[in-house]
C-alpha cells in the first residue's frame, strides 16, 4: 500500500507539496465552513495527523463512514499546517474506508475513560493515547535492554519456560500437566506424576536464573529476557502472575560488580527513554503527573544509595511513621518499608544489601558473619523493589549446608551442584522485573496497565 507512517511524516521525511498515503484509525472528525477535519492516529507516534477534506473533493462523500474508530486510508498532498501545535496536515484527495466503527456501539467514543474501564477492553485500549504511549515506551525499553547488554558483550540466552526445578523459592509455581484432570493416576493419595507427560512433575518457571548460572559458567556474561510465572495470590498494583524478567548473570563477579551493573543498566534505560520517548513521557506527565522527562534526567545521572539491611532496619526503627507490618531484624522488608526508605529517607533509588540468610534464597553467598548473605535489592520511589539479585554461593560445602538447613532435597539439583564441583568460580547476577520498570518509567499506578494482557488472580481475559 506504500503507506507512510505518521511518525515518519512528522519527523520531516517528506516535504510540503509531496503526495502521501497514510493509513490509521480516526480519532475525531469535525466539520466547519465547507471543510472536514480528521485527526488520524496509526500507532506509530503519540501525535495525530490532521487530514483536511474539502467539500469539493470526492473524498468528502466518504466522511459518513469515517467515524471515531474507523480504519481508513487517505491520499493527498502534504501541507504546512496553519493550525497550532502541528507542522503538517494532509490535503486529502481520496479516502478508502476499510472498516467503519458504529458510533452507537464503539466503546472509545469520548476521551477520559478510567483505566479500570479500559482494563475490561484490553483489545481496544491500545488505541488510546495512554496505552499507545505505554506500549511504545515498553518497546523502547525492551530494545534498550538488548542494546545495553549486547554493547557490553553479554550473550543473550534462552532459558526454559517449562521446568522441573521447583526449588528457587521465589513464589508458588503453576503446574504444567497433560494428565486427565478428571481422573489423574494416583499413587496412594497423591497424583502420580511419573505417568505425566515428562515423567515427573513440571512447572512454569519462576526465573531463568539457575539455568543462566550454568550458561554464565561457560559463556562468561549472559542475560535472559523472557516470561516468568508466579502463582502467588498477590492482588496488588505491583504483582502479576505472568511477567517478564531480565536476568544478567556474570562469571568472575562479586556483589559489587553486580550492583555496578544494575546501576549502569538502570541509568542507560532512563537515557534511552529520554532520547526516544519524549512525547510519550510528556503526555503521561500531563495526564497522570507521575513521571516527567526532568525526573528521568535526574535519575539518569543519579548514583544509588547503598545501605546494608541491618542499617536499613535501624532507619526504619527510628521512623515516627506507623507501619502496618512490624520492623525487626530478621523480618523481610514490606513494600511500605521499602517506600519509606526511597521516598522519605533517601529520596531516590536505594540498594539494600546483606539480608539475613533466613529470608533469602538458598543460592545466595553466605557472608563471613554467617548470618547474612551477599544479596542486593534495588528499591525505587513509589514502587519499592524493582531488582533482586545476589552473589551466588560458589562453595560446594557451604551450598549443600544451606540447602540442608532449608530442607531442599539435593537429588533434583545435582546439576546445579556440579557447577560447584567442576570449575567453580565467583559469580553474580540479578533479576529486573520488566513491568515494574515500565511502571516506574511511565508512572502508571497499576502494573496491569503496562502489559497488553495482564494475568493476575481471577484475571485472564484474552
Ligand atoms: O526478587 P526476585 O524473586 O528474584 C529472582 O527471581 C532471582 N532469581 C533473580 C536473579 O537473581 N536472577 O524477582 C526479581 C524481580 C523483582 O525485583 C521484581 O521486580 C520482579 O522480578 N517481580 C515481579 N514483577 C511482577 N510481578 C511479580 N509477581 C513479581 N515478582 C517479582
Ligand atoms: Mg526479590
Amino acid at each position: 500500500m506504500q503507506r507512510l507512517r505518521i511518525k515518519n511524516i512528522l519527523s520531516l521525511e517528506k516535504k510540503p507539496g509531496e503526495a502521501v498515503t497514510v493509513c490509521g484509525w480516526v480519532r475525531t472528525r469535525r466539520e466547519s465552513k465547507g471543510l472536514a477535519f480528521i485527526a488520524l492516529n496509526d500507532g506509530s507516534t503519540q501525535d495525530t495527523l490532521q487530514l483536511v477534506i474539502s467539500e469539493t473533493s470526492p473524498a468528502f462523500q466518504k466522511l459518513a463512514d469515517c467515524n471515531t474508530g474507523a480504519a481508513i486510508k487517505a491520499t493527498g498532498l502534504l501541507k504546512e499546517s496553519p493550525a497550532k501545535g502541528q507542522k503538517f496536515e494532509v490535503e486529502v484527495s481520496d479516502i478508502e474506508v476499510f472498516g467503519d466503527a458504529d458510533p452507537a456501539s464503539y466503546p472509545l467514543q469520548k476521551k477520559g475513560h478510567t483505566l479500570e474501564f479500559l482494563r475490561e477492553l484490553g483489545h481496544l485500549r491500545p488505541r488510546t493515547n495512554t496505552f499507545g504511549a505505554v506500549f511504545r515506551v515498553r518497546n523502547i525499553l525492551a530494545d534498550a535492554v538488548h542494546e545495553f547488554f549486547q554493547g557490553r558483550g553479554f550473550i543473550w540466552v534462552h532459558t526454559p519456560i517449562i521446568t522441573a526445578s521447583d526449588c528457587e523459592g521465589a513464589g508458588d509455581l503453576f503446574t504444567v500437566t497433560a494428565l486427565d484432570l478428571e481422573k489423574p493416576p494416583r499413587n496412594n493419595n497423591t497424583i502420580d506424576f511419573s505417568q505425566d507427560f515428562f515423567g515427573k512433575r513440571a512447572y512454569l518457571t519462576v526465573s531463568g536464573q539457575l539455568e543462566a548460572e550454568f550458561l554464565a559458567m561457560s559463556l562468561g556474561d549472559v542475560y535472559t529476557f523472557g516470561p516468568t510465572f508466579r502463582a502467588e495470590n498477590s492482588n496488588t498494583s505491583r504483582h502479576l502472575s505472568e511477567f517478564w524478567m531480565i536476568e544478567p548473570e556474570m562469571a568472575f563477579a562479586d556483589l559489587k560488580d553486580d550492583m555496578q551493573l544494575a546501576e549502569d543498566f538502570f541509568r542507560f534505560l532512563c537515557r534511552r527513554v529520554i532520547e526516544k520517548c519524549e512525547s510519550e513521557i510528556a503526555f503521561l506527565e500531563k495526564f497522570y503527573k507521575n513521571t516527567s522527562i526532568a525526573e528521568l534526567k535526574a535519575l539518569a545521572e543519579k548514583t544509588f544509595v547503598h545501605i546494608p539491611y541491618t542499617d536499613a532496619v535501624k532507619e526504619l526503627e527510628k521512623a515516627t511513621e506507623k507501619f502496618e507490618f512490624p520492623v525487626k531484624w530478621g523480618l523481610d522488608l514490606q513494600s511500605e518499608h521499602e517506600r519509606y526508605l526511597t521516598d522519605k529517607v533517601f529520596k531516590g533509588p536505594v540498594i539494600v544489601t546483606d539480608y539475613p540468610k533466613e529470608i533469602k534464597a538458598f543460592y545466595m553467598r553466605l557472608n563471613e558473619d554467617e548470618k547474612t548473605v551477599a544479596a542486593m535489592d534495588v528499591l525505587v520511589p513509589k514502587i519499592g523493589e524493582i531488582i533482586g539479585g545476589s552473589q551466588r554461593e560458589e562453595r560446594l560445602e557451604a551450598l549443600i549446608e544451606r540447602m540442608r538447613q532449608m530442607g531442599i532435597p539435593l537429588e533434583n539439583v545435582e546439576w546445579y551442584l556440579d557447577l560447584r564441583r567442576y570449575g567453580s568460580a565467583p559469580h553474580a547476577g540479578f533479576g529486573l522485573g520488566f513491568e515494574r520498570l515500565v511502571q516506574y518509567i511511565t508512572g502508571m499506578h497499576n502494573i496491569r496497565d503496562v502489559i497488553p494482557c495482564p494475568r493476575a488472580p481471577q484475571t485472564i481475559k484474552f
